[in-house]
């Protein structure tokens, strides 16, 4: 049922499908049958496209033409209702191949959020594997249940979602594989390293320099973890017609960093890196800023949360990856 249900054959009734009109808009319709799509170019007749083969073309009763197509988990992450902020699918494929998410593997993944990274997470462990999903939020909570269901056709057999703070919450030992999306995954390192086997990883997406920064400093200061590794990704897309062939104008220029580190065995003394600071990394300057962050840290607990996850991490999130219902 997760798999190629649903994603083969003929439109059936029941099936999700994508219309791209001619200027390239998309609109997400569930075909019923005897149903119709409406809008300012007229209507489709939901039963010109049960039965025929995925890319086919349906014409509204005004002559517009519309491509139908299954949608891809990467249309259907852009278009899906948002709660929170979502993993941006391009951080998402680095995830998947730098976290080494695996087929039955096993996977915590916090926060849930709309349910976006759940989705890849459970695409790559597959029915045999496991994510366990936590969200503080109950409404987001809701929405990712949704999102997942949504597009899995109902629950997925690998998938858990618990309300509630991971710090508190998570009772899962023999993890492969911990993400964790959220203001302060530094807060969860410990809980996570109790989780995680020898050997296996922690992957962690921060929107800015300051949540990377501390987020490594504690990764290092752990000596539990290996040495962490940082990095963003930048993906420009190309516009290619005739001679004109050159990067697009616009690119999604900020979404997010990510760090992993992998668990040491317990009891190990990880051999020093050869790593020189440079002059100053760790001088006053840095005991100041990292005094500030733990202010800012503090002004963000629990409390506060709720508001201040959507809020702070709007501020980077790159209008592209809005969804229409997002209500940040
Ligand atoms: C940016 S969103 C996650 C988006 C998600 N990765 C996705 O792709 O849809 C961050 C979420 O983490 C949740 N959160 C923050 N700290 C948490 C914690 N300690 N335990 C569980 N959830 C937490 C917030 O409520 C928020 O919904």
């Amino acid at each position: 049922m997760t798999g190629i249900h649903g994603r083969r054959g003929p439109f059936t009734d029941g099936d999700t499908v994508q219309l791209t009109d001619p200027k390239g808009r998309m609109h997400t319709i569930t075909l019923r049958e005897g149903g119709s799509f409406h809008s300012h170019k007229g209507k489709v007749e939901h039963d010109d496209l049960i039965g025929e083969p995925e890319g086919s073309v349906a014409r509204s009763n005004t002559g517009t033409a519309y491509v139908a197509l299954r949608p891809l988990l990467i249309d259907y992450t852009l278009s899906m209702k948002r709660g929170a902020t979502i993993v941006y699918p391009k951080d998402a494929a680095q995830v998947m191949v730098e976290a080494d998410i695996f087929p039955g593997a096993r996977v915590v993944e916090a926060g849930a959020g709309s349910g976006a990274m759940s989705n890849w997470l459970l695409r790559a462990v597959g029915e045999q594997g496991m994510v366990h999903s936590y969200e503080r939020r109950e409404d987001f909570a809701k929405i990712a249940r949704k999102n997942v269901e949504t597009f899995y056709g109902g629950p997925h057999p690998a998938w858990k979602l618990t309300v509630g703070d991971l710090v508190e919450e998570l009772d899962e030992t023999d993890v492969d594989r911990v993400f964790l999306d959220m203001l302060a995954p530094w807060e969860c390192l410990d809980a996570v390293a109790g989780a995680l086997i020898p050997g296996g990883l922690v992957c962690c997406y921060v929107a800015t320099t300051t949540q990377l920064s501390r987020v490594v400093e504690e990764l290092r200061g752990d000596e539990r973890f290996y040495e962490p590794r940082s990095w963003e990704t930048m993906l420009r897309t190309w516009h290619v017609e005739g001679l004109a062939v050159r990067p697009d104008h616009r690119m999604i220029g900020h979404t997010g960093f990510l760090v992993v580190a992998r668990r040491l065995a317990d009891g190990v003394e990880a051999p020093e890196r050869r790593r020189r600071p440079a002059k100053g990394a760790y001088g006053k300057d840095y005991e100041a800023a990292k005094a500030a962050s733990d202010a800012g840290a503090r002004a963000a607990a629990p409390a506060a949360a709720p508001a201040t996850e959507s809020t702070a991490e709007a501020a980077v999130e790159p209008a592209a990856a809005k969804g229409p219902e997002s209500d940040e």
